[in-house]
């Protein structure tokens, strides 16, 4: 883990997300999460030991993840925790975790629960978990000292929350260069920038002080993946970071935008490999 500076890229003015547009996105690209999530669950596990560990899961420990999707960090929660703790799931968009109960069934051990829920307005008990996690969901949520607030309410007096968000745009290539692509083809519609709203460090963790916890610290990781230049290790990201702006396109136009992609990253290539740096944030409060 490494310190990074404020990065020139940060927006000053972070778009704040519309919930019925955040609903629509997420119910339109649930299918994409589900197809992914087994193919991308060692990627997934590299993010989310970092993120128990700054949680400080232990064992028989009771956690709560918010914004779960397809399982992330849930699942490997619930080994964590082992069989005398409990880990419950949630989501606000049921379809987006079809892809957790689903795996959630498979697992040897002790397997969370999920359950529909809105970070905003949290249907447990005060004081009923040890830790929350959240990777990747605060930053869609328009109403964020609503939901840190309620984090605060549903954690014991010395439990800890962890958040995993974003960094700048310039600084998690994926998303950048596809997001180029999408919009010179389907023009600019804005639904990248809540990814990048807490890329501006200190901001979340202030957002957390001022609703309730004491103390907050953060730490970014910032790795570079290695990809195979020629192969499509993009499509991933391309399915369900904007997913829900495919669904009207035929394979003509689609072939067009994966095509432009391709050439986008394998330009970047040396030696065969594609470096695709990322810019993540963990942001911890208690
Ligand atoms: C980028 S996905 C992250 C999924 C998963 N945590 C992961 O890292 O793979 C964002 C998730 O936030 C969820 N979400 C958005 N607004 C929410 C809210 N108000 N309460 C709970 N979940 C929300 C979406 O439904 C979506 O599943």
């Amino acid at each position: 883990m490494t310190a990074t500076p404020l990065s020139d890229s940060v927006n000053p003015n972070p778009v704040k997300p519309d919930a019925a547009r955040e609903r629509d996105r997420w119910t339109a690209s649930a299918d994409a999460w589900d197809r992914w999530a087994d193919p991308m669950a060692d990627l997934a596990d590299k993010l989310n030991r970092p993120l128990l560990d700054a949680a400080g899961l232990a064992e028989g420990d009771r956690l709560l993840d918010l914004a779960s999707g397809a399982g992330e960090p849930a699942l490997s929660a619930a080994r964590r925790a082992g069989p005398g703790g409990l880990v419950v799931g949630s989501d606000l968009v049921p379809g987006m975790m079809a892809g957790a109960v689903r795996r959630s069934r498979g697992v040897d051990g002790p397997a969370p629960a999920f359950t529909a829920a809105d970070m905003t307005a949290l249907p447990f008990a005060d004081a009923a978990f040890d830790r929350v996690t959240c990777r990747f969901g605060i930053m869609f949520v328009p109403a964020v000292e609503a939901a840190l607030r309620e984090v605060r309410r549903v954690l014991r007096p010395g439990g800890k929350a962890a958040f995993m968000v974003w960094g700048p745009r310039a600084g998690n290539g994926l998303f950048a260069e596809i997001g180029d692509v999408v919009a010179a083809h389907l023009g600019e519609d804005g639904s990248l920038d809540p990814l990048f709203r807490f890329a501006e460090p200190g901001l979340l963790a202030d957002a957390m002080r001022g609703s309730g916890f004491e103390q907050s610290a953060e730490t970014d990781l910032t790795p570079v993946r290695k990809a195979p230049a020629g192969q499509p290790f993009w499509r991933a990201a391309l399915d369900m970071s904007f997913g829900h702006r495919l669904g009207g396109l035929d394979r003509e136009r689609r072939g067009a935008l994966e095509a432009d992609i391709a050439r986008r990253f394998d330009a970047q290539a040396v030696d065969g490999i594609v470096p695709v740096p990322s810019h993540a944030r963990i942001v911890v409060g208690w």
